[in-house]
């Protein structure tokens, strides 16, 4: 069987690197950090596959590097906003990502921000590493109630409906606003609502939304002001869906009580103004950052590419009409 030489940018979890070792020719960047641009598009060159990660670009230039004989590049993330769909389709290069793996580890990690902002955990940690002294006090490091309150889900896709349900059991109303989504769609006991009555109503607020031109800073200054001075903001989608600065301005101004962040609009850099906040509480992009979720979503990306090189439809393709181009191409 041809063995087609594949670069993977990062290590991925042994048994996806096993899997894909099996069948293609290997190239990785051993590395904790991502890989430079330039090596990036130097080890491109000539590969059949690419599995890259949310760190990697990959547009024009990158195809261009890699050139005429790839044809899949499959992206260990659930988001793919770090990849130009419109280039790899234009060029008949197949995309993939690794959708529902990482959906409930996800909805958890929004919960731990949920309830950490909420009752103030991270600052409760670092008060008590001080090493300060302190007594029992009935007003001591006040938080906000969880249960039966009402939570507002921006964006009510798959990550969205998995902290929903999560939700049920804190008895809490649930209201989403998804503009994607027609409103006859079955959402349990979730309720359709408009953004504006969204944020005027919720106690917490947590973002779902892809990241697009439509959703960038969709979280802003305005939007942050319509929200309860008691609200409480968590973001587990993209950084750029919600104006980081604007966000740290108004947890100082009192605007909100407190907010739960597992991503950045520049990542890795972090606000400066958002470190200095207690009342923030801060993850570096953990969502699915779990030992069977990330060894699920690289046996994901294999196979996406393991069936892509071998002629079969990979599993969770993102621009499905390039499959179908090719399969006709091919007489399939
Ligand atoms: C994704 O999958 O898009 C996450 O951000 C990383 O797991």
């Amino acid at each position: 069987m041809t063995r087609f030489p594949v670069l993977v940018s990062r290590r991925l979890p042994a048994v996806a690197m096993d899997k894909l070792a099996q069948a293609c020719d290997l190239e990785t960047w051993a590395e904790p950090t991502a890989m430079p641009r330039d090596a990036l598009l130097r080890a491109a060159r000539a590969k059949h596959g690419l599995v890259t990660l949310l760190t990697e670009r990959v547009d024009d230039e990158l195809l261009d590097a890699a050139g005429d004989q790839l044809i899949i590049v499959a992206n260990y993330a659930v988001g793919f906003d770090n990849i130009d769909v419109a280039a790899c389709t234009r060029r008949g290069i197949m995309v993939s990502n690794t959708p529902d793996v990482l959906t409930e580890a996800t909805a958890d990690m929004t919960w731990a921000l949920l309830l950490a902002a909420a009752r103030r955990v991270a600052e409760g940690d670092r008060f008590l590493r001080t090493g300060q002294p302190w007594i029992w006090g009935p007003e001591m490091l006040l938080g906000q109630d969880v249960y039966a309150k009402t939570l507002g889900i921006i964006g009510f896709g798959r990550i969205g409906r998995a902290v929903a349900r999560r939700a049920s059991g804190f008895g809490m109303q649930i209201l989403y606003h998804d503009p994607w989504l027609s409103p006859d769609e079955p959402a349990g006991p979730a309720t359709p609502v408009g953004l504006d009555d969204l944020l005027a109503r919720s106690d917490f607020v947590s973002v779902h939304a892809s990241l697009t031109p439509e959703t960038r800073h969709l979280i802003d200054a305005a939007r942050l002001g319509q929200m309860k001075p008691t609200a409480v903001l968590v973001n587990a989608s993209r950084g750029p869906v919600v104006d980081e600065h604007a966000l740290a301005v108004a947890l100082d101004g009192g605007v909100i009580f407190a907010a739960g962040l597992d991503v950045f609009e520049r990542e890795p850099e972090v606000d400066a103004q958002l470190l200095a906040n207690p009342r923030v509480v801060l993850a570096p992009h953990l969502g699915s950052a779990t030992v069977d979720t990330r060894a699920a979503m690289g046996l994901l990306a294999a196979d996406n590419v393991l069936a892509a090189l071998g002629g079969e439809r990979p599993p969770t393709l993102v621009n499905p009409q390039v499959w179908e181009t090719r399969r006709g191409a091919i007489g399939g």
